[in-house]
C-alpha cells in the first residue's frame, strides 16, 4: 500500500452573481434588426442579464466567491489557490485572479488566471482537483465570471443575441473519502482558433483608431462552423469523462453542459441517446455566460433540489480555442465543522488591508525616495 494518502478534491461551496439588469429579446428586437421569435426558435434564449457600469468582471467573481466561501464555511484566508476563468477578463494584466483575491481577503493564495474561452471552468475544476490531488492544496476556489456583453458588437445580430453576464464559484477541498470531482478530460483544436474569437486588443493587433473603427474588439463568430463543431463534441466529451471515471452512462443523474444553444444540447441528448430532461438548462435565462454557464446551470439545479449529495453529474463545455472538456463529479455538499464562518466579515476586513497596504506602499515610496530603487 502506498504510504502516501489518497487524497480527493470535493465540490463543498457552491455561489453565483449575476446584474440586476435584464434584457429581453424583445428589448433586443428595438436594437437590431431580430425578433423574440427568431431568438427562441434557433438558440432557446429569452433573456439575459447585462452588467452596470459599475460593475465588471472581478465584482461579480468576488460576489460569487463569498457566496461559495460561506456555502462551505471556509475563511478566505484558508485558500491556498484562486483559479479564475474569463473570456472577458477585467485586464490583459493583472490577472482578475488577483483582484479577487485581494476582494476577498484571500491572504495566503496564490492567483492565476485561465483562458479556455467557454470551456474555462472544466479546465479550472480540473486544475483546481489536481492540485489538491497532488497535495500541493487543500482549498482552491475557481471561479468563471464574463462580462462579454462588454465585448458584443450590438449591431450585429449573429453574436449580440446570445451572450450574458454572470459569475459562478466553486469551492474544492481536500479530503481522502472518495468523491468530489472523478475525472477530467480535457481538448483542444487550435486550427479553428479563427471560428471564435476577439481579434485586437492583444499582442498580434494592438489597439489603434482603426481597429476600433472597424469592430476588432468585438467578438467574432462563425455561427454555423461552431454549432457544428459543439454538437459532436459534447457526446463524445461526455462518454470519455464517464468511462475515465470508471462509470456508465446509466450511473450519471444529469448532464450539465454549457449553456450556449438549446439546440446544439438537443442534439448531443440525440447522439447521447438520453432524454432532455437528463439536462441541467437555464439559458433561456441567463443566455451563453461562456465560463460561468456551468456553474450558474449547477447551483441553480442544486437550489431546486434537483442535485443531492451522493449524485453524479458530467459537467461538460465547448469553446473557442477551440477548446472542449467534461468531468464527472460525486456532488458532496460542504463539510462538517463545528463553527460558523462569516466570510462577509472578511470582506469588510479585506477592504481594510487592501487599504493599508496601499498606504504602506505609498509611505514607503515617500521614506524610500527614488534613489533608492
Ligand atoms: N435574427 C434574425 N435572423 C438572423 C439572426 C437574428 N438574430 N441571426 C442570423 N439571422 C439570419 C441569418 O442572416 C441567415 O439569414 P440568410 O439565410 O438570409 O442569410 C439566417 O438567419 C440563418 O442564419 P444561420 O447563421 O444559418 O442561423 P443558425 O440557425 O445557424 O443560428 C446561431 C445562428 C444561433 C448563431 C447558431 O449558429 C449558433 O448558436 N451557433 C453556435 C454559437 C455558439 O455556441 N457560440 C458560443 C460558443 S462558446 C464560446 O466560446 C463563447
Amino acid at each position: 500500500m502506498s504510504e502516501y494518502p489518497t487524497r480527493y478534491a470535493h465540490i463543498t461551496g457552491w455561489g453565483t452573481a449575476v446584474p440586476e439588469k435584464v434584457l429581453t429579446n424583445c428589448e433586443l428586437a428595438t436594437m437590431v434588426d431580430t425578433s423574440d421569435e427568431w431568438i427562441v426558435s434557433h438558440t432557446g434564449i429569452k433573456e439575459r442579464h447585462v452588467v452596470a457600469p459599475e460593475e465588471s468582471s472581478a465584482t461579480l467573481a468576488a460576489d460569487a466567491a463569498i457566496k461559495a466561501l460561506d456555502v462551505a464555511n471556509l475563511d478566505p484566508s484558508e485558500l491556498d489557490l484562486i483559479i479564475v476563468t474569463s473570456a472577458s477578463p477585467e485586464h490583459l494584466f493583472p490577472a482578475t485572479a488577483c483582484l479577487v483575491q485581494d476582494r476577498i481577503g484571500a491572504t495566503k493564495a496564490g492567483a492565476f488566471d485561465l483562458l479556455a474561452a467557454c470551456s474555462g471552468f472544466i479546465y479550472a475544476m480540473n486544475m483546481g482537483a489536481q492540485y489538491i490531488r497532488s497535495g500541493a492544496a487543500k482549498n482552491v476556489l475557481i471561479v468563471g465570471t464574463e462580462t462579454l456583453t462588454r465585448f458584443v458588437d450590438w449591431q450585429d445580430r449573429n453574436t449580440c443575441i446570445l451572450f450574458g453576464d454572470g459569475a459562478g464559484a466553486f469551492v474544492l477541498q481536500e479530503s481522502e473519502t472518495p468523491g468530489g470531482v472523478l475525472s477530467g478530460i480535457m481538448r483542444s483544436d487550435g486550427s479553428g482558433g479563427d471560428l471564435l474569437c476577439l481579434p485586437a486588443g492583444g499582442s498580434k493587433m494592438p489597439a489603434t483608431a482603426e481597429t476600433v473603427s472597424t469592430g476588432q474588439h468585438f467578438i467574432h463568430m462563425n455561427g454555423r462552423e461552431v454549432f457544428r463543431f459543439a454538437s459532436r463534441v459534447i457526446a463524445q466529451a461526455t462518454r470519455e469523462a464517464i468511462a475515465a471515471a470508471g462509470l456508465k452512462l446509466d450511473d450519471i443523474k444529469l448532464i450539465v453542459p454549457h449553456q450556449a444553444n438549446l439546440r446544439i444540447i438537443e442534439s448531443a441528448v440525440r447522439h447521447l441517446e438520453i432524454s432532455l430532461d437528463r439536462c441541467v438548462v437555464n439559458l433561456d435565462r441567463y443566455g451563453n455566460t461562456s465560463t460561468a454557464s456551468i456553474p450558474l446551470a449547477v447551483c441553480e439545479a442544486v437550489q431546486d433540489g434537483r442535485i443531492q449529495p451522493g449524485d453524479r453529474l458530467v459537467l461538460v463545455g465547448f469553446g473557442g480555442g477551440l477548446t472542449w472538456g467534461a468531468s464527472v463529479v460525486e456532488w458532496s455538499g460542504p463539510f462538517p465543522t463545528k463553527h460558523k464562518v462569516r466570510p462577509l466579515k472578511y470582506r469588510v476586513l479585506a477592504r481594510l488591508r487592501s487599504w493599508l497596504l496601499r498606504g504602506a506602499r505609498h509611505v514607503e515610496g515617500l521614506i524610500w525616495g527614488r534613489e533608492n530603487q
